[in-house]
């Protein structure tokens, strides 16, 4: 299997791994198939500006490189540029993933979207784009690769 050589930068040396004490919203999203959990931790300012994420993963190599490079990518966003965060995106700034390995990005972008979806909760906010977000679609995803 081929990995590109910023997935294994990314695995190697991840960016922002960690927690935030007293996060604004955090995120734990989880593929029944493999057993991959990620967290990411999200810490937004009365803007609505992310000022710092963090994430811890346990799982494969794909799925490190895909929440640090997730991480990168909504760091210094908005909320509503946060939410576009796509697994494809994301994989395609670590420059591809097998396709085998493309749901370890969804897992990212799950990740992110449950954090926001619990910073909303908190502050009584509604963000109408995660009303019918489906968390638990991995494999669904993972079959649009094959
Ligand atoms: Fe499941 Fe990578 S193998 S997240």
């Amino acid at each position: 299997m081929q990995y590109s050589k910023k997935v294994m930068d990314h695995f190697m040396n991840p960016r922002n791994m960690g927690t935030i004490e007293g996060a604004s919203g955090v995120g734990e999203v989880g593929n029944p198939q493999c057993g991959d959990i990620m967290k990411i931790y999200l810490d937004i300012d009365d803007e609505g500006i992310i000022k710092d994420v963090k994430f811890k993963t346990f799982g494969c190599g794909s799925a490190i490189a895909s929440s640090s490079m997730a991480t990168e990518m909504i760091k210094g966003k908005t909320i509503h540029e946060a939410l576009e965060l796509t697994n494809k995106a994301v994989a395609e700034a670590l420059d591809g993933l097998p396709p085998v390995k493309m749901h370890c990005s969804v897992l990212a972008e799950q990740a992110v979207k449950s954090a926001l979806l619990d910073y909303a909760k908190k502050n009584n906010i509604v963000i109408p784009e995660l009303e019918n977000y489906e968390f638990d679609d991995a494999h669904e995803h993972e079959h649009e690769e094959e």
